[in-house]
């Protein structure tokens, strides 16, 4: 798996971004999405859930849960862990919360139409508030996690949006339980967030089962694209596909299908500042 850890792995993940040149795909197509994250900085609720997350990564409260994560076997592992040591490494921080407030704008065409969700792994929720923040009104979203009492965080977390007439749902299990039914209903998706499992192999497996699903101007947001040697050449892989546009945020992926792509070997990179 070889997990990028320390400041010399991230480092030399930074040196190849910075000289990410090959660019041929339209960035025109992502052009929406990169407005929208210049707006969510500014808004009241991307401060309030920031203040939330604060909160979180000060909250000692231990949870047990059941660990699907890379290394893990199939039906979990045991484990406990506090609110706030799975806060500070598991949850979506706000620079990627941003680009996902981002996401559920761009994919709802600027606020004006309902976005259907789907995140593979919730854990405690940040990563859905930070969607359905972003999404219009009459929006949905469908959570799958892994562990019950990760999924029950998620529920609580995301009940002002339920409460606020947004479609909530969020199904526990692994996912080679939860997703078959996902994929049998053939309910189609304007945006999906892959965050489950960190392994190369069963990214591409999910994005294979999960691709005919995603309506024509989807989004699939790939999370941790650099979290190890692996997961980097699964995402080049996903990246290359010649049906899609590609963004590289560093931390994170985004893909689009480009009917006009065509083969190429690269993805579009956001400015360093804008990186997730
Ligand atoms: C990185 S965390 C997700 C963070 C969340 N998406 C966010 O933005 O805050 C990954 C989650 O995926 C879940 N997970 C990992 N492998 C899984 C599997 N095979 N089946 C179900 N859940 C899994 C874990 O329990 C964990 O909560």
């Amino acid at each position: 798996m070889n997990r990028t850890s320390g400041l010399r792995g991230w480092s030399k993940w930074l040196v190849g971004w910075g000289r990410l040149e090959k660019i041929r795909v339209s960035e025109a197509l992502f052009s929406p999405y990169v407005a929208a994250w210049r707006g969510v900085r500014k808004s009241q609720v991307f401060s309030q859930i920031k203040r939330v997350e604060r909160a979180l990564r000060k909250t000692e409260d231990v949870v047990e849960l059941r660990d699907f994560g890379a290394g893990c076997p199939a039906e979990g592992r045991l484990r406990k862990s506090s609110v706030s040591s799975m806060a500070k490494s598991a949850s979506s921080d706000p620079r990627k919360g941003q680009w996902l407030m981002a996401a559920a704008q761009a994919a709802g065409v600027g606020g004006r139409n309902p976005v259907r969700i789907l995140e593979l792994g919730t854990c405690l929720g940040s990563g859905g508030d930070y969607l359905l923040s972003g999404a219009p009104q009459g929006s949905s979203y469908l959570g799958l996690e892994g562990s019950a009492s990760l999924a029950d965080w998620t529920r609580r977390r995301l009940q002002r949006h339920s409460d606020a007439g947004m479609d909530v749902r969020v199904e526990t299990g692994p996912f080679e339980q939860t997703l078959p039914a996902v994929i049998a209903a053939k309910r189609p998706f304007d945006l999906v967030f892959l965050d489950g499992c960190h392994e190369g192999e069963i990214l591409m497996d999910q994005w294979r089962k999960i691709q005919p699903l995603l309506a024509p101007n989807g989004l699939v947001v790939v999370d941790d694209i650099r979290w190890s040697v692996d997961m980097h050449a699964a995402w080049l892989r996903l990246a290359s596909d010649p049906k899609m546009a590609a963004l590289d945020l560093f931390r994170m992926g985004i893909l689009t299908p480009d009917a006009a792509a065509g083969p190429r070997d690269g993805a579009a990179r956001v400015s360093w500042r804008q990186r997730a």
